[in-house]
């Protein structure tokens, strides 16, 4: 095929190293630098529509699901619109109550997802509002949705998904951003997310050059039986999408848990044989999360931090360090190291990088 792998090992390595590169094409021409927001011309909705919008929900599937909790966390701060996220599974069948004030959101790489499609056609028949937000033009979801945004993420051949989760949450902060600008979002601060947006690519290739002390980290804890990924707020579906990937492509047991919530159960698997990743951004909540890798270490648990922060030294056992971007933006940055830490794991245990058991690419039956 033409989209070859180039010297890399597996389609997952090239996917992760494309990532610059796609979320510069995800950007391309949506960034407005003279009003401060973004344009989405394929979204076919004018400034009334865009403000008549009263909450947004996201729907997908898997990581979609994940990254549009991204989406949810993106929309209420820029937007301060409600919005959460839901999985398209749960939803298709739950006789949900569709309201004409929502904008239901879409999330698909391959625009073929069977549940993510049916929630699409339940919501139309009930007369709902939605949009899809697909890598694949010209897909089922795509198509059913008639408008939208594409990632422009290019081809992904590796099941487990680098590039386009990262497109996907690329976009919603554009989406956000748009519906910001509609409403209350300052000049000021629009400003602020266009020159983060604008300057995300580079970040991702610096966050990328961490690799060997990543790999490095992930060949030190291979032998886990099981991890915790931890976030608050922000670093939350941060966590979740860090565990699924783990799991995905290593196979070793991962669970993803909100920080405050450890204490209310989970902290009693905690021991020497359970190591934590936390997710520690540099923001208001940064004293709260060291205070959780405390919880842990206090209980004899390993601490991978991974964090633009700096840390009391000797605070975790292993940092991984991510670069600075656009606060509101560290969700979509903090995804890339670890992609690379499931990635190496999988890679010290010799497993099938791009073809894990039991998975498909794109689910399309039920
Ligand atoms: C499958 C894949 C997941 C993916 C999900 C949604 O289950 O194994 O990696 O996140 O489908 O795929 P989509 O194409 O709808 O984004």
């Amino acid at each position: 095929s033409d989209y070859a792998l180039d010297g890399f090992p597996d389609y997952m390595r090239k996917e992760i190293a494309e990532q610059p590169e796609a979320v510069r094409r995800a950007l391309l021409g949506r960034l407005d630098e003279r009003f401060s927001t973004a344009r989405l011309d394929g979204l076919r909705m004018d400034p009334h529509e865009l403000r008549s919008v009263q909450r947004v929900k996201f729907l997908g599937c898997g990581s979609a699901f994940y990254a549009g909790q991204i989406g949810a966390d993106l929309v209420e701060q820029l937007a301060r619109i409600p919005a959460d996220a839901e999985s398209a599974s749960e939803f298709r069948y739950r006789n949900p109550v569709v309201d004409g004030d929502t904008l239901y959101v879409a999330v698909s790489q391959s625009g073929e997802t069977a549940d993510t499609l049916a929630a699409v056609q339940e919501l139309r028949r009930k007369g709902g509002r939605v949009i899809g937000v697909v890598n694949a033009v010209g897909s089922a979801i795509a198509r059913e949705c008639g408008s939208g945004v594409f990632l422009h993420a290019g081809p992904e051949v590796s099941v487990a998904s680098t590039k386009a989760v990262t497109n996907m949450s690329t976009c919603f902060a554009l989406l956000a951003l748009l519906l910001g600008r509609v409403r209350d979002l300052s000049v000021a601060d629009g400003r602020r997310i266009v020159a983060g947006l604008d300057a995300l690519p580079d970040r991702i290739e610096e966050a990328i050059e961490a690799e060997d002390h990543i790999a490095e980290i992930a060949r030190r804890f291979a032998g886990a039986r099981s991890m915790f990924f931890v976030g608050r707020v922000r670093g939350w579906p941060v966590a979740r999408e860090g565990a699924q990937k783990l799991k995905e492509i290593s196979y070793v047991h991962a669970e993803a848990y909100q920080a405050g919530e450890l204490k209310h159960g989970p902290i009693a698997l905690i021991d020497a044989q359970m190591p934590s990743v936390v997710i520690v951004p540099d923001d208001e909540l940064l004293a709260k999360n060291i205070g959780t890798i405390e919880q842990i270490k206090a209980r004899g648990g390993p601490v991978i931090a991974v964090t633009n922060a700096m840390l009391p030294s000797g605070l975790a056992d292993a940092e991984i360090r991510v670069p600075h971007v656009t606060e509101e933006l560290d969700p979509i940055l903090f995804g890339i190291p670890l992609q690379l830490l499931a990635y190496h794991l999988a890679v010290a245990l010799g497993r099938d990088i791009d073809k894990p058991r039991n998975l498909a690419k794109s689910v399309t039956v039920e």
